[in-house]
């Protein structure tokens, strides 16, 4: 058929822990038309938990898609030249709802939230499993409170509706984005229940290898089988938008959104490593087709499976839980900015290393890779009399970059030294990041101009199933910060970061 100027288009819903986007890509040049983002609110109604409204996410998403399209309209591109959408998302958070009214069960449960540590603690006591390693065989990853497994067993065994709605075979449960795909397919008149394979690697109840929900799994967090989706590939038309602009439309792609990172930095080999700084911050290693058991604390999860037919291709992940979150905190709670984005004036404003040495331990909600500590919690060490907010600041955002040079170093023994990495998200903006970044991890470390890589992700898996995307996608123009620090300063620093960081191991049960 024919299309417009920038011919065919395809639309991104880019659901993170912070912001909703939906995006617009011209498909021949993965050029960004236009978008639009929304933030999103979370609650805390007891200390360590992390809840959303499942409801305001979708409405968030609904939102985003009609300014979007108005958007289009405006800068005279005709909507009927989007030809399908792919979806991307925080992974893990869970939502159950009940198929008939479509309500939502109780509150989406954030990946985050960590009222499930005495569920990890039955589990290794009452399941026989006496390693959090128990079940990392068949998924590839801990018993930790990250995981969507131990937050469904939360649910099925606290919730009274959600009792009764199993009872009654009217309870559906997934990851976002089963439920955002599920409510734009039609909802209870008939939308489709899946997920595809990344996010599904992500709940803890499916095998690595037949990429299948697992008997065995299933059995251990006891789950009924009958309210999950279906697990789909990443890249293949799941179904067709039910309502509003782009009714008829046809969802296409779906993608974790830290997967959605890989592809979109084009990272499609074997050894090809990004690190997405976002709320958390994750990197991920393609290991191609082959399962990577980490010896090093680091998870193994399917990075993306293009078709049907397509062979599943791994990565070895470090996810570390807050990355962008703790400069939110040092704005919201602790009222020592204005802005975030002031961070990056105020790292650069303190050089002393020596005199000025503070370190800043994230672990509000524990500690993830490598280390999987959930008794661990934020300490700050080195304050003197002279410490200022600017060194709190440089601390906070080395605490970052500490954590992420962790991570290497376990990808370096698990398969190979990274030769360089490729950084992405909201955070990645903060060019004093990044260099501390290069300086904690002595390679480059390189920042495509196009900021969107997630939500291009989610546009090639679904322009690759509607045959409308480049066998190769064009890169991007980036920027590359060099370390520009001694192989002895950097281990200086490293190691002081570790007495820290031990300090904040066993703070709670
Ligand atoms: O595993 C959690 C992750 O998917 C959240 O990503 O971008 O919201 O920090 P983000």
């Amino acid at each position: 058929r024919e299309f417009g100027n920038f011919g065919p288009l395809v639309g991104a819903i880019d659901e993170g822990t912070s912001n909703v986007k939906f995006l617009i890509f011209a498909a021949n040049t993965s050029e960004v038309l236009t978008y639009h983002q929304l933030p999103l609110k979370r609650f805390s109604p007891q200390q360590g938990w992390v809840e959303q409204d499942a409801l305001e996410i979708l409405s968030a998403v609904l939102e985003c898609i009609e300014v979007t399209i108005d958007n289009l309209k405006k800068l005279d591109i005709n909507p009927a030249d989007v030809v399908g959408i792919g979806v991307t998302n925080q992974r893990e958070t869970t939502i159950i709802w009940n198929s008939t009214t479509g309500e939502p069960l109780y509150s989406a449960i954030v990946w985050l939230d960590v009222r499930t540590c005495k569920t990890v603690d039955d589990l290794l006591q009452t399941k026989g499993a006496h390693s959090i390693y128990a079940v990392t065989q068949t998924s590839g990853l801990p018993l930790s409170t990250y995981f969507s497994s131990v937050k469904l067993r939360w649910l099925l065994q606290n919730v009274t509706q959600i009792k009764e709605a199993v009872a009654k075979g009217s309870c559906m449960a997934g990851t976002v984005d089963s439920w955002l795909i599920w409510n734009l397919t039609g909802g209870c008149r008939g939308g489709v229940h899946i997920t595809d394979v990344t996010n599904a690697s992500r709940t803890q109840l499916m095998s690595l290898t037949s990429l299948q929900w697992d008997k065995g799994l299933l059995k251990f967090f006891d789950i009924p089988l009958e309210i999950l989706p279906k697990i789909k590939s990443s890249s293949e038309i799941y179904g067709y938008i039910s309502t509003g602009s782009l009714l008829g439309t046809p969802i296409a792609g779906c993608l974790g959104d830290q997967q959605a990172a890989l592809l979109g930095q084009n990272c499609l080999k074997f050894g090809q490593v990004k690190c997405t700084y976002g709320t958390g911050c994750f990197l991920l290693y393609n290991t191609g087709e082959s399962i990577v058991h980490s010896q090093n604390g680091l998870l193994t999860t399917v990075a993306y499976k293009l078709g049907p037919e397509a062979p599943a291709v791994y990565a070895l992940e470090g996810s570390v839980a807050v990355a962008g979150d703790t400069l939110q905190w040092l704005q919201n709670s602790m009222e020592l900015l204005s802005d975030v984005s002031d961070t990056e004036n105020l790292a650069f404003q303190v050089t002393d290393y020596e005199d000025g040495s503070v370190s800043l331990v994230p672990a509000f909600n524990g500690l993830y890779s490598p280390h999987w500590r959930k008794d661990a919690r934020g300490v700050i060490c080195g304050i003197s009399s002279t410490t200022r907010s600017e060194h709190i600041v440089r601390a906070a955002l080395e605490g970052v970059c500490q954590q992420t040079r962790a991570i290497a170093n376990s990808m370096a023994q698990d398969c190979a030294p990274i030769e360089k990495l490729l950084a992405d998200g909201g955070m990645s903006q903060n060019s004093a990041l990044m260099q501390m970044q290069a300086d904690t991890l002595g390679i480059p470390v390189i920042r495509p101009l196009m900021m969107e890589s997630t939500a291009l992700g989610a546009a090639i898996v679904a322009g690759r199933a509607l045959r409308v995307w480049p066998q190769n996608t064009p890169s991007s123009p980036s920027d590359t910060f060099l370390p520009a620090i001694s192989n002895e300063e950097r281990d200086v620093r490293y190691k002081r970061w570790e007495e820290a960081l031990n300090r904040s191991m066993g703070w709670t049960n």
